[in-house]
């Protein structure tokens, strides 16, 4: 179909060519014509006839290395003998002609003839690479431009490259550019700005489209990588981080790990973490915050009490510049632990406290406390319960130890009163601490005398002056309250004043005899001694001492009868009662004494006439042995010794006369009847009757004695008569009175009174002894003589 059309415009150029051009042939034939493509008739051309072309020997010479066009000499039509390829030949130029000549043998002419091949679009655009890579920052701006690579089309003219297309895309436009030549390429424009952390990579077709109908392209893939730009800062996972930790975490624990994340490639995406400047050193000092891994770690002593949140900024930065940078804020709780003791603080109101204090006294203020929180820091606290004391709570960990219950400062002077005090904690931390409370003595002890009642044993006789006894008293308080003196308590029931016969050393509790006592007089007497505390008030208990009086041998029997006068006794006989065993005369003794003191025994000391009389060993009965005879003289004499059985014993010895009465008289008879009667008494009638006699006559005496005393009394105190009561360190010699032997003089005097006497008491000057002592004057404006006392029988 083509070839005929071809051939066809081959004609109409060849006519055209023909008539203006003589010499020279030209014709145009597309290129890559078939093989007998017919190019042009030459021999017409050139005017010649058909018949005549072989004989004039049509020739086509060429200088090309194929033939691609020959002649046909039968009839002189050029026709395409080699395909014709016009890029190969001609390559970019756009006018391409085949150059050779036809001559004519026989004439020697030569025609010069051009065939002018004309382009066909053969050849599609073609890119260099199938693939083409591209970097693109994702920073460049919109419009940014980008030479793409060109493709190549080996026609020419309309048939190259006409336009350059790209796949459809949202960012990337095509501007074409013609250069001088008339070739075009193609710039990659930038509509809308990239992001690489949407899209990194675009895959783009480019197509290249020539100009020639039908059209033809070629096609490249344009890989474009966005590069990245630092372009978005870290983010972190959260806006804030809370997390808690313990008090007193050890060293190193991980707390916290804060993260954030930067979409930025490479070291645009590399995060450092860092505290923001803000934060203060305490913090620094407490957590470490890791720049690479973001964990926060602690590296102090985190405390609740001092700080129970901690809160601080963090930044996290990349490091390629810019550095973006974003920041969270990190809270960490401080859980508390039971790391705190209680405190225990104890204020003293009064350390000592007197032991009658009542219930209820304030003795100390307790004041706990805990660092801790919650129940960690509730604080209970507690004292011993078998004290008497006990704390009381006033205000919250405020308590107040006071007095509760009895308190002794005999039995427990000092109290040692641990508080202890401990927390709500598991294990609860405690802590204690001792109270030393002293309990004051108060005078609440009376001396107590070592027995109630005393019995002293005093021999009669004894020394005035001596020591005779000591008591003593025991006061349980202290001090003062301890300090005993003794007196002596004045019975006032008792006429005579116990202080005449005894006094008593205030301060040790010795007792002397005032006095030398006979037993014979008195047997016993008691005295009530009192024993007084120094305290305030005074307490004092009384002691009875019973003193009894012990007999001594003191008295040497009394011949009671017969009547003596001189140691000696006349006894009348009658010489015809006299026969053998006749009771002369009995002879009776008595002792003051009593017991073995008493006892008597008679013995027969001399006698004129030894063998005539007999005495009764106890009885002292004289007998005779014998009947009298004339040659007897009238007067006998015996000695006779009467002794008691004391140790050492006294003796009284006693002549006795005997008269034999010759010359009977009625006086005589009477005489001799004394002795007589006398017989018929037995021994204990008669001392019954004696004594019986002298009782009753004493006990007339006495109260006869006072009745007298009584009245003087009465009288007495109606005066506010005072008694006056002196001694005297110095003896006067002139006074005439009965003194110890070799003592000085102790003079008392006693006016009988039912008051109390008061002594004082001093040592002699010249006694070394101390045991002797002196009453002191009290009115030495007395003179001794005017007292008119001596003796224990008052003379009023
Ligand atoms: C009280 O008791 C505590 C401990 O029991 C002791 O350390 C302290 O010395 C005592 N105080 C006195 C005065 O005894
Ligand atoms: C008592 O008797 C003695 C001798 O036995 C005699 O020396 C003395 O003078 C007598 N005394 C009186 C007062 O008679």
């Amino acid at each position: 179909m083509a070839t005929p059309l071809i051939s066809q415009v081959s004609i109409i150029f060849s006519l055209c060519i023909s008539d203006l051009v003589s010499e020279k042939l030209r014709y145009s034939i597309p290129e890559e014509m078939e093989r007998g493509t017919f190019v042009g008739n030459v021999a017409e051309d050139l005017g010649l006839k058909v018949w005549e072309l072989s004989s004039r020997k049509l020739l086509l010479i060429s200088d090309y290395p194929k033939q691609f066009i020959e002649i046909n000499v039968e009839n002189g039509f050029l026709f395409v003998n080699e395909r014709i390829d016009r890029e190969q030949l001609c390559s970019k130029t756009a006018a391409c002609s085949l150059f050779f000549q036809i001559t004519l043998a026989d004439a020697l002419e030569v025609y010069p003839v051009e065939v002018e091949i004309l382009d066909v679009n053969d050849n599609s655009p073609v890119f260099s690479k199938k693939e083409f890579n591209l970097q693109i920052s994702e920073l460049n701006a919109l419009g940014a431009r980008f030479l793409l690579e060109s493709a190549r089309d080996l026609d020419v003219g309309t048939n190259t490259i006409n336009i350059y297309q790209i796949s459809p895309n949202e960012h990337f436009g095509i501007k074409m550019q013609t250069r001088r030549g008339g070739s075009k390429n193609a710039e990659l424009v930038l509509k809308r700005s990239l992001d690489r952390e949407q899209q990194s990579i675009f895959t783009l077709v480019l197509t290249a489209i020539d100009g020639g109908i039908p059209q033809r392209s070629g096609t490249a893939r344009i890989n474009i990588n966005v590069i990245d730009a630092n372009d978005n800062a870290p983010v972190f996972d959260h806006e804030t981080y809370r997390a808690s930790a313990l008090e007193n975490i050890a060293n190193g624990s991980l707390v916290l790990r804060v993260h954030a994340t930067d979409i930025d490639e490479g070291t645009n995406a590399e995060v450092t973490y860092s505290f923001t400047h803000h934060v203060n050193q305490n913090i620094r000092d407490l957590f470490k915050l890791d720049p690479v891994t973001g964990e926060i770690r602690v590296q102090g002593v985190i405390d609740f009490e001092e700080t129970n949140v901690y809160e601080f900024d963090i930044l996290a930065v990349n490091s390629a510049p810019p550095e973006l940078s974003a920041h969270a804020t990190v809270t960490i709780d401080v859980i508390d632990t039971n790391d705190n003791c209680p405190n225990l603080q104890v204020t003293v109101l009064s350390s000592a406290v007197q032991e009658d204090a009542a219930s209820g006294v304030s003795i100390a203020l307790i004041s706990v406390t805990d660092r801790d929180s919650g129940e960690y820091g509730e604080v209970q606290c507690q004292i011993p319960d078998s004290i008497p004391f006990k704390i009381e709570k006033y205000l919250k960990g405020s308590y107040k130890l006071i007095t509760n219950g009895f308190l002794d400062h005999e039995i427990t002077p000092l109290y040692n009163i641990s508080v202890s005090a401990w927390d709500g904690g598991f294990p609860p931390l405690s802590i204690s601490k001792s109270i030393v409370v002293s309990v004051t003595d108060v005078n609440d002890n009376a001396p107590i005398f070592t027995q109630s009642s005393y019995n002293v044993y005093l021999m009669e006789n004894n020394t005035p002056g001596a020591s005779i006894f000591a008591v003593s008293a025991n006061d349980a308080d202290l001090n003062q309250n301890a300090e005993i003196s003794y007196s002596i308590l004045d019975d006032q029931k008792h006429e005579i004043p116990s202080s005449v016969y005894i006094t008593i050393n205030s301060k040790t509790g010795n007792i002397y005899a005032l006095r030398s006592f006979d037993y014979e007089q008195q047997k016993h007497f008691h005295v009530a001694i009192q024993a007084q505390d120094a305290g305030s008030p005074p307490l004092s208990s009384t002691a009875l001492v019973n003193v009894i009086i012990l007999d001594q041998n003191d008295n040497a029997p009394i011949i009671v009868s017969p009547l003596t006068w001189n140691t000696s006794a006349t006894v009348e006989i009658l010489p015809k009662a006299t026969y053998p065993g006749y009771l002369v005369t009995k002879v009776l003794a008595s002792d003051e004494d009593s017991g073995q003191n008493a006892r008597l025994s008679y013995q027969l000391l001399e006698a004129t006439d030894p063998g005539l009389f007999t005495v009764g060993h106890l009885s002292g009965e004289i007998r005779t042995t014998r009947a009298f005879s004339d040659q007897d003289i009238s007067t006998e004499r015996l000695v006779l010794r009467v002794k008691d059985n004391g140790q050492p014993s006294l003796s009284t010895t006693v002549a006795i006369y005997f008269t034999v009465i010759t010359n009977v008289t009625e006086k005589s008879f009477e005489q001799i009847d004394k002795p007589r009667r006398l017989e018929y008494f037995s021994d204990v009638n008669s001392y019954l009757i004696i004594i019986l006699g002298s009782i009753s006559f004493l006990f007339l005496m006495l109260i006869v004695c006072l009745l007298i005393l009584k009245c003087r009394q009465d009288r007495n105190i109606a005066e506010d008569y005072s008694p006056t009561v002196c001694c005297y360190g110095q003896g006067n010699s002139d006074d005439g009175l009965n003194r110890p032997t070799g003592r000085h003089p102790l003079s008392y005097s006693g006016a009988v009174q039912t008051e109390t006497y008061h002594y004082s008491v001093c040592l002699s000057p010249e006694s070394s002894k101390s045991d002797f002592l002196f009453l002191k004057p009290c009115h030495p404006t007395l003179p001794f003589n005017e007292m008119g006392v001596h003796d224990n029988n008052a003379t009023n």
